[in-house]
Order: structure tokens, then sequence, then C-alpha cells
């Protein structure tokens, strides 16, 4: 961990800055639609995957875990969870139309009630978008390798280029903000219903960019957290 704060302190500072870097058109490019994609159905739970912890319980006893159970995971519960979390995100927030909308994908890896495979997710809505064939290797798409022995990983992902284009780095730090904001909001509520998981950066852009046209501007990746049920 760096801790050379005269280093840091620059780059916090920098980003202060509310000047865009952008060239104002940030509006005219959309995030890449998924045409094949085909609508998923989330199911509020499951009668196997309820919350059990309340607030308190959750927070007292929530870690950070890299040890899977091998059962799948109710992933049409997952996709509610997270969409709900991605409605809470702009109705909070208020940013969508300014500073861009979150949006995320599901790697279901072990799945029931939603094919595995890749699962896009908006405030407005559910999709399968590609099968495990696609991914390849899931093994190899991450640095460490027992990410991938999780059911499944959520990622989140921003819009740079409207969070830049709204208040230059300062947008850039609130989108950060936000996505982390939502990754803990759904980790937590995983936990609550008796899964475990880990936070972490995500998959390797560049090994998932062309799948989930992932440009690195329009669509980045943020934050991501793992889910499954305990072993
Ligand atoms: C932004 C962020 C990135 C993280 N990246 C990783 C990671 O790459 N690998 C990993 O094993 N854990 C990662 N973690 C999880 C932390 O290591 C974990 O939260 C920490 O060990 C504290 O444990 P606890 O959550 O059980 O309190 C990350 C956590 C955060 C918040």
């Amino acid at each position: 961990m760096r801790t050379d704060m005269a280093a840091l302190t620059p780059l916090l500072e920098g980003l202060t800055s509310r000047t865009s870097t952008s060239d104002g058109r940030a509006a005219e490019r959309v995030t890449l639609p998924f045409p094949g994609g085909v609508p998923v159905d989330p199911a509020p739970s499951a009668e196997d995957l309820l919350p059990v912890h309340d607030l308190h319980d959750t927070l007292q006893r929530r870690r950070s875990s890299l040890v899977y159970g091998d059962q799948p995971v109710r992933t049409d519960v997952v996709l509610a969870k997270l969409r709900e979390v991605l409605v809470r995100d702009r109705d909070e927030w208020g940013l969508d139309d300014t500073a861009g909308a979150l949006e995320a994908f599901v790697f279901a890896f072990r799945s029931e009630g939603a094919a595995p495979g890749v699962h896009h997710v908006t405030a407005d809505g559910c999709s399968h978008v590609a099968g495990l064939d696609e991914l390849g290797p899931v093994e190899d798409l991450g640095i460490q390798r027992e990410f991938s022995t999780a059911a499944g990983i959520a990622a989140v992902y921003g819009n740079l280029d409207r969070a830049d284009s709204w208040a230059g780095a300062h947008g850039y730090r609130v989108c950060a903000v936000r996505a982390a904001m939502a990754t803990y909001d759904l980790n937590l509520r995983c936990q609550a219903m008796g899964l475990v998981g880990t936070l972490f950066g995500g998959f390797i852009p560049a090994s998932v960019r062309a799948l989930l046209h992932s440009d690195g501007v329009v669509r980045h990746p943020l934050l991501a957290t793992t889910y499954a049920h305990p072993r």
C-alpha cells in the first residue's frame, strides 16, 4: 500500500478540479447496446434465498471471503437485488441525466433461476448477453484465480465520458463513489441472505473488453464483488 503522502496529495487535489477534459460531445456517444440480448425476469426473492439477517447482524457478521461452496446461486435473485441497487443509485443521486448512469454485468458461473453466462443489468431491466462458452476459461480473466471459484461475479461499470463532461476529475470521483456504494450495497444484500463474497477491482478490463463493448470511456469497469454460498 502506498503511504507516500507527498506524492498522493497533488493527486487528491487534482480530483477537486471541475474542468472537463473531454470534447463536450459525450451526450452523442451512447453506451453500446446488446441487440441479441435475451430479456431476463429477475426474482425479488426465492424460498432458498431470503434475507435472514437484519442490518445490524449483517454488519456485525460481514467479512470478505475467497472460499466458496460449490452450490449454484439463484442468479435471478442476484439480478433483482442488483437492479434495485441501480434504481437506488439513480433515484438518490439524481445524476443519470447529467453525469451518466451506472450499469452492471453479472458473470454467473454456477447458476439457478437464470441461464449461466453474462447478464447485463441497468435500472430499467436485465438481459442475458453471452453464454459461458463465449467468456472462455474464467480463471484466466482476473489476477487472482480464487475469484472465478465463486458462483458468480457482479461488476459495476460507469460512464467516465459523461462524468468528466459533467464535472471533470470531480465527476470521475463522484462516479467512483457511486460505484463503490452500489457494489457494497449488493455485497451487503448478498451477505444478508447468507451468501459470502468479497469486493475486488474486477476482471482484467482487456479480458472482457470486446464481449462487453467496454471501451474504457463510455463503459468503464469500476468495482466488483463475488457471491456464493458459504463452504
Ligand atoms: C476497492 C477494493 C479492492 C479490493 N481488491 C481486492 C483484491 O484485489 N483481492 C482481494 O483478495 N481482496 C480485495 N479487496 C477485499 C479486501 O482485501 C478486504 O475487504 C479486506 O481484506 C478487509 O477484509 P474484510 O472485508 O473482511 O473486513 C478489495 C477491497 C476493496 C474495497
